[in-house]
């Protein structure tokens, strides 16, 4: 038995340890609002939270997490709250959506280090995170509304 904490909560799960979280969280907890993509760190629709850092869950095995805690997109509010969440609805971001819990989790990441990115900054930090769709221009708007709705604005 592993323990993972993932979203404020604890979880047991029976797997090898060299399982990728991306398949814990998936087919062993149900979390199914991760993607996966690629699952060679190529896409970006796996991203979640370690500790606060944007990583690759499809290339991480359960085994190296430890008590590091683990955010996914379920856990980043309970109710759409977060500024990234806000943002991306009110710029109506995605089109298929299969790329998008990837690109926020990206992107609240980089908000929570860099409160207001540059453009270049933004590029940056979102540059792992592939969408076939090509949202990248809302993409980028939508991080600068949530920068300003985070302060406030
Ligand atoms: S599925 Fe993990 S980066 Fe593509
Ligand atoms: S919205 Fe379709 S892949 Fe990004």
């Amino acid at each position: 038995m592993i323990t993972l904490n993932i979203n404020g909560k604890d979880a047991q799960v029976d797997v090898d340890a060299d399982t990728p979280l991306l398949w814990v969280l998936r087919d062993t907890l149900n979390l199914t609002g991760t993607k996966y993509g690629c699952g060679m760190a190529l896409c970006g629709a796996c991203t979640v939270h370690l500790e606060g850092e944007a990583i690759r869950s499809c290339v991480t095995p359960v085994s190296a997490i430890g008590t590091k805690k683990i955010t996914t997109i379920e856990g980043l509010s309970a109710d759409r709250s977060h500024p990234v969440q806000q943002a991306w609805i009110e710029l109506d971001v995605p089109q298929c959506g299969y790329c998008q819990s990837g690109q926020i989790m990206s992107a609240a990441a980089l908000l929570a280090q860099t409160p207001l990115p540059s453009d270049g900054q933004i590029d940056a930090a979102m540059a792992g995170n592939i969408c076939r769709c090509g949202t990248y221009q809302r993409i980028r708007a939508a991080i600068h509304r949530a920068a300003q709705l985070k302060s406030g604005g």
